[in-house]
């Protein structure tokens, strides 16, 4: 008889009656073949779920199909435990969004929050229990594909979409109809990996561990996040997947964590590869006294290698029950002991609720274009019956196999022609996405002499970015360079729309030339709407980017929390910390992005001069537009320890905000910092607060021409470290 509800006593109940062979099912997960996110090794059969060998899946999805699966495990199975399923979700599944690293250019966790309903909502009626999302890696190295997947080089941003994602996914109750549990992933400092390259080890201080890659994850944590993904990688020669003193002593100690963990694809065999465990038993015992409850496609690592490895003494009975406790828990807040098929319910959604999700993703798609470049005004295009020319081998938004191309809807040419009827547009491909053509780019000579503009559509294909697409030069191809001179000599406007899952390195004279230059990532099903609209003003731009865009690979890693040298770059000083032959900044900071109007900062205030621990200080900013159209402005808040035990980064961003202001109005953005904002880790990488001054530092980007300036001091008792 199943359980009901999966009350902790029906779980101990359970537990106690349990096999050892239906315990170690329980921790195995195996991929279904719907899609592919690595080697296939194992494949699922029905009398493995059956004989209880398998306690979830991923990569399955569909209500019939998962209702099918289910039924063998409620029914057929000896203690009828259900299954859960799981899929990547990280920029929506029926209905398609920006992806993540677009979407976190929008700097909106109202906005972040949506989408996730959204996800939720249609995955909890795909039969999918839980997301392996969101993916919270901050990331300084544009040459790593799965920037694509997160919030970007900072921290504070990482922590900010964890919670939203969080929110969407999970709702209030995980039982709630619409609720899906969320994983954050894959901890920790994935995004660390050396050069860049895919999977690589990551060696980083202890400090760079606390201050910037653990936080996003204790926030989640401390905000209920149902289930954690360790990372491939070793960090600092202990592979996350066998990192008891994070995994266990931090994250399930120290920060309270009574979630599942599930181990990345493969990660537990992997063990061996790594050269930490000599077989599969040995891995398994590395992996879950770590902490490590699911196997995740471990090729039997948990199947097989942890009977071994309780016979040979290296796991007890008890760790085991641990980790069957947690997956049984989180089935039981699933609501799956009281309703297995809880969401295979219909999968399409009524009418007016697709109409208003795609809305939603139309918002969300012009919410994440960042204007990088508006020469001369060149954008907005007029509402006249210009000819414009759409160009390029991304003009379909996604740059697949290049023969598709005549058949897949040219979304930026019908974007076009829906927000601006009176013009007359052509296409032309003009090369494939990484190899030229000499016809086509006859072609798309042509076209754009004889056109009034150009709307150049180049970057990266979605296959370019993401999971193993690690790239040297994240830049344009030749080919496309080659495109782009042929179309720029013509003399004519030229809009460039860049598609990518990471920040680009652009050649100088494209900067140059370009009337206009657009971030437009990957921007999901509104891709072609939300282009029309922004290139035709029906949306002033308001994106800022999460990363900084390095001028050349040279100068990898920049970012905008670099911590001060003793020689800070000094141009006419030789002895400075400077490149002899580029600058130290990057082409586009953190935090850049344009608009159609002009917004001015001024009058950065606050309301003390001096706080004591416990206090707070309001610091109000106004912002003028200058026009000509209402838009939104991006404010970011810094602050710069002045003197303090440990060299503090020279800017470390402490909130965000935005506001919207008509043409001509004149508004007041308010934050408020408090002590605890100002506490860092000291000499021992404890939390401390230390008294002294500070700068607060406010501006439309990191650029530090830009930044107001305000001094305050902390002042805390005398020889009280609070
Ligand atoms: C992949 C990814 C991970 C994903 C998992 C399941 O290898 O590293 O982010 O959630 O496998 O698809």
């Amino acid at each position: 008889m199943m359980a009901q509800h999966g009350g902790d006593s029906e779980i101990e109940g359970l537990i106690a009656r349990m096999t050892l062979a239906e315990k170690v099912g329980q921790l195995t997960m195996l991929s279904g073949d719907l899609v592919k996110t690595g080697p296939v090794t194992t494949t699922v059969t029905a009398e493995a779920i059956t004989s209880g060998r398998i306690g979830s899946l991923l990569n399955v999805w569909g209500p019939e199909r998962v209702r099918e699966i289910q039924r063998l495990a409620v029914e057929e199975s000896r203690l009828k435990i259900p299954l859960f399923f799981s899929l990547d979700v990280l920029h929506g599944l029926n209905t398609v969004f920006p992806v993540p690293f677009g979407e976190g250019c929008a700097f909106d966790p109202e906005l972040w929050e949506k989408t996730a309903r959204v996800a939720a909502e249609e995955c909890a009626r795909e039969g999918i229990d839980l997301t392996f999302a969101p993916m919270i890696d901050v990331a300084r190295d544009p040459r790593w594909g799965r920037i694509v997947e997160g919030p970007g080089e900072d921290a504070l941003v990482a922590a900010r979409v964890a919670l939203a994602k969080l929110r969407g996914f999970q709702g209030a109750n995980l039982t709630d109809a619409g609720s899906i549990a969320a994983t954050v992933k894959h901890l920790a400092a994935y995004g660390a990996v050396r050069a860049g390259r895919e999977y690589t080890s990551v060696d980083i201080s202890e400090r760079l561990l606390h201050e910037v890659y653990l936080p996003p994850f204790r926030a989640a944590v401390e905000a209920g996040i149902a289930a954690i993904m360790p990372a491939f990688i070793d960090l600092n020669g202990t592979p996350m997947t066998a990192n008891a003193r994070v995994l266990n002593d931090i994250v399930r100690r120290q920060w309270g964590f009574s979630g599942v963990m599930v181990s990345d694809y493969g990660a537990v065999a992997e063990l061996i590869v790594h050269g930490v465990a000599r077989d599969l038993t040995e891995a398994a015992a590395l992996a879950l006294n770590a902490g490590v409850d699911i196997d995740m496609m471990g090729n039997g690592a948990y199947g097989d290698g942890l009977p071994q490895a309780l016979e040979r003494g290296l796991v007890t009975i008890e760790t085991i029950d641990a980790s069957v406790r947690r997956v049984l828990t989180l089935k039981a807040k699933l609501g799956l002991f009281a309703d297995p098929y809880r969401r295979c319910g219909p999968a399409r959604a009524a009418a007016e609720t697709r109409k208003a999700r795609r809305a939603l993703a139309r918002e969300a798609a012009c919410r994440s274009v960042v204007l990088l470049t508006n020469r001369d005004g060149a954008l907005p295009l007029r509402a006249g019956a210009d000819r414009i020319a759409v160009i390029g081998p991304l003009a379909d938004g996604k740059g697949d196999a290049p023969q598709a191309q005549d058949k897949r809807a040219i979304v930026v040419r019908d974007g076009l022609h829906a927000a601006l009827p009176k013009a007359t547009l052509a296409f032309a491909q003009g090369c494939l996405v990484e190899r030229g053509n000499r016809a086509a780019l006859t072609e798309a000579r042509a076209l754009a002499r004889d056109s009034d503009t150009v709307v150049l559509c180049l970057g990266e294909t979605m296959g370019m970015s993401g999971e193993a697409s690690s790239r040297t030069h994240p830049g344009l191809t030749e080919a496309q360079c080659a495109l782009a001179r042929a179309v720029l000599a013509q003399g004519k406007p030229v809009i460039v729309l860049l598609f990518s899952g990471r920040p680009l390195v652009l050649p100088d004279w494209l900067v140059a030339k370009a009337g206009a230059i657009l971030a437009v990532w990957f921007p999901g099903d509104a891709a072609g709407e939300a282009i029309g609209d922004v290139l035709s003003g029906h949306v002033n731009p308001g994106g800022r980017l999460t990363m900084s865009w390095p001028v050349d690979v040279g100068q990898i890693p920049v970012f905008f929390a670099e911590r001060p040298t003793g020689r800070p770059p000094l141009p006419e000083e030789h002895y400075s910390s400077k490149y002899l032959d580029m600058p130290n900044e990057p082409r586009f900071a953190f935090g850049h992005g344009l608009s159609y109007s002009r917004f001015t900062l001024d009058g950065l205030r606050l309301d003390r001069a001096a706080i004591g621990a416990g206090d707070t200080v309001e610091i109000a900013v106004d912002v003028t537009n200058h026009g000509p159209c209402a838009g939104e402005e991006m404010v970011f808040l810094f602050v710069r320890d002045l003197i303090s035990s440990i060299t503090r980064p020279a800017l470390e961003l402490k909130d965000f905000g935005k506001i919207a202001l008509a043409a001509g109005a004149r508004g007041t953005l308010r934050f408020r910092l408090g002590t605890d904002d100002l506490r860092f880790l000291g000499p021992d990488l404890r939390p401390m607060l230390e008294a002294g001054a500070f700068d607060i530092l406010v501006g439309q980007s990191a650029r530090a021409e830009g930044l107001l300036q305000a001094r305050f001091d902390l002042v805390v008792a005398a020889g009280k470290v609070a």
